[in-house]
């Protein structure tokens, strides 16, 4: 069975081709960072125009790659939500006009969904898993029980993992997207710097909340007068870092403690971040708790997983039709 997988829900125009649920024959992500960096954050206007021009040769080299045509193909799985509802729009629009042209089966994916079973792709898991979805848009702690049963937890109460990292390296001058920069910094640098303080939730709760830090890392920059002058950066994102990592890893530990469940998977794009993964298997080597992550390029957005979600959907029968509609809301 041969899937094209279609992502535009943000700011990554995403188009990959899978074998058979699995074999990835081409996953190729055209990134609009030089597109969004000199605002410091996505503007979804010109996401959305982004999409537009990328959307076509993204395809087509997915395609090219894969050396399959589009009448080879037996399903399509296109992102229909959460997202930004313009960028959305584009690879719902284009997807629909090949699957009616084509006369391919095609079906809307929920992005969450999708990253959840990323780990797939990879690798088997055994259900019931505790998974954790950090990127720029999402913080959220699910149990997997199996394909298509998912367990809300919790999540961020304001700010994703991925915005903290992003508004902080914005304020240390450090770029858009600022994950990947403050996480290389780190390496280098003392994590005992600065104790920022962790947000706590009440008993019971799993929810995240990733305003204070952000906040907390500003008064440091304006009561201390530095703006984190080259010999510092790598120890205030080294600090920073270690407080946003406790926040991810603490609640995860608990959910997994509590509800029985000794299995964590890691989606999203923080999920690439070199000390959460350090620091998940750090913590759970002793407990004998399983823990998995994909590689980098399947934790970001990615076609594959919109195509492997999608493979399990159209293999179960569903189909949708061409009112189907892209929702920025949508849940699990
Ligand atoms: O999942 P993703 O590609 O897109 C969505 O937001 O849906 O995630 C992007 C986010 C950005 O906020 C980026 O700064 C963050 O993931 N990120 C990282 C790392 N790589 C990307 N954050 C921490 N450490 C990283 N290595
Ligand atoms: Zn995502």
């Amino acid at each position: 069975m041969l899937i094209l997988g279609v992502e535009t829900s943000c700011d990554d125009t995403a188009a990959a081709v899978l074998f058979n649920g699995h074999e990835v024959l081409a996953n190729l992500v055209s990134s609009q960072d030089s597109v969004h960096g000199p605002y410091g954050g996505v503007v979804p206007e010109l996401a959305s125009r982004q999409h537009i021009r990328s959307i076509l040769p993204i395809i087509e080299g997915a395609l090219q790659k894969a050396g399959v045509r589009l009448k080879d193909l037996d399903g399509i799985a296109v992102t229909r939500g959460p997202g930004l509802v313009g960028s959305l729009l584009v690879g719902l629009s284009v997807v629909k006009g090949i699957s009616f042209r084509w006369k391919i089966p095609y079906v809307g994916i929920n992005h969450l969904e999708a990253h959840l079973l990323a780990i797939f792709l990879e690798r088997d898991v055994a259900f019931p898993y505790i998974a954790l979805i950090a990127s720029g848009g999402h913080t959220l702690l699910y149990m997997v029980r199996e394909f298509g049963e998912y367990l809300y937890l919790g999540g961020t109460r304001d700010d994703a993992a991925g915005e903290a990292y992003d508004k902080v390296a914005k304020m240390m001058g450090l770029g858009y997207p600022g994950g990947r920069v403050i996480d290389q910094l780190a390496k280098s640098g003392d994590s005992k710097f600065v104790s920022f303080p962790r947000s706590r939730m009440k008993k019971g709760s799993y929810d995240f909340s990733f305003s204070g830090i952000k906040t907390a890392v500003w008064h440091y920059f304006r009561e201390t007068g530095k703006n984190g002058g080259e010999d510092q950066q790598s120890n205030i994102a080294a600090s920073f870092q270690e407080a946003v990592v406790d926040m991810l890893v603490n609640p995860t530990l608990r959910a997994v403690r509590e509800l029985g469940v000794n299995r964590i998977v890691l989606a999203g794009g923080v999920a690439a971040n070199s000390r959460l993964r350090a620091k998940m298997l750090e913590e759970t080597k002793k407990e004998g708790i399983e823990v998995y992550i994909p590689p980098p390029a399947l934790c970001t957005d990615n076609g594959a997983m919109i195509a492997h979600c999608g493979y399990h959907w159209l293999k179960r029968g569903r189909r949708d039709d061409f009112r189907l509609n892209a929702d920025a809301d949508l849940t699990l």
